[in-house]
């Protein structure tokens, strides 16, 4: 038996799905990021001129509604930025996980300085040893705080944000921030927070009919085999994601559709299954 014969039977699951991580929602399709929000990252990438000469970024507020890309964007656009330039760090914090100033800290600080074990730390401590690196190695750091709405307390929000963007009245270290959120409105902060913060607005539309289509009928080809879904099936699954206004239930349903095929040892997804 040959390897790719192995590789073949051990990693067989069913007829159905070829590749199910491009299903799940965490999936990030780096083409058709780039493709569809093309405006957005231009505009993101023009806020970033200045990280060329050591300058932190315009600060910037992404901002549309549900399932519109916004973390996703995020995510891939940090990862272009971080291969582009040497000398820039971007940590992407999900504020629904991360919802207290001490564990917003906690990750730029085992990320940034590579420690695992942050026992014990304090706060202030870890703030003076995150500026102590950033101007140490001449890092510009451009923390993105996603889904911020989930910090309710308007005190936290406010000393959050004062202590990333006022850092260079104490330290000359170069800190941005990019907030998201699908709230229309930017943070609401303190006058002395806000000056500083001023961010550009990037907008991200909501997906038209076709384009739901397209992304749906991608993430069939990458994740099922071929023939497992017609397109007219993708086509109604489209109209009921656009209706609804969130890309994230036509995601959804391609899996549980899926998997209801695979149960049924079926060779193709039947629109019963809808
Ligand atoms: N342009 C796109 N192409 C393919 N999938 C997309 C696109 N935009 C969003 N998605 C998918 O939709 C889901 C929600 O996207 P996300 O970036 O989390 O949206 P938001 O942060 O605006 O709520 C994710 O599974 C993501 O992969
Ligand atoms: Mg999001």
């Amino acid at each position: 038996m040959d390897k790719s014969c192995f590789h073949e039977i051990i990693r067989s699951s069913g007829s159905i799905f070829k590749n199910s991580e491009v299903l799940k929602l965490s999936h990030l399709p780096v083409s058709s990021i780039l493709q569809l929000r093309d405006k957005q990252i231009a505009k993101m990438a023009e806020c970033c001129q200045s990280i060329q000469n050591g300058i932190a970024a315009e600060n910037m507020f992404l901002n549309g509604g549900v399932a519109t890309g916004k973390t996703s964007t995020m995510k891939l656009f940090f990862q272009m930025i971080e291969k582009e330039f040497y000398n820039v760090k971007c940590i992407h914090v999900n504020c629904y996980r991360y919802d207290t100033e001490y564990k917003i800290y906690a990750k730029i600080y085992q990320i940034l300085l590579g420690r695992e074990n942050i026992n014990g730390l304090q706060l202030s401590y870890m703030k003076d040893k995150i500026l102590e690196y950033l101007v140490e190695n001449r890092i510009v750091l451009i923390v993105g705080l996603d889904d911020y709405e989930f910090i309710h307390s308007r005190k936290l929000l406010n000393d959050i944000f004062y202590g990333f963007l006022r850092s260079d009245e104490f330290s000359k270290a170069e800190i941005s921030i990019i907030s998201a959120s699908s709230d229309r409105k930017s943070p609401t902060l303190r006058d002395n927070v806000n000056t500083t913060y001023q961010p550009t607005n990037v907008y991200f539309p909501p997906y038209t009919q076709p384009q739901i289509y397209n992304i749906l009928k991608q993430r069939c080809d990458e994740g099922f085999y071929q023939g497992v879904i017609g397109d007219d099936l993708i086509e109604k699954i489209a109209d009921y994601t656009y209706d609804r206004g969130d890309l994230r239930y036509g995601i959804k349903l391609l899996m549980k559709i899926g998997n209801k095929a695979e149960r049924d040892n079926s060779t193709e997804i039947l629109e019963e299954y809808l």
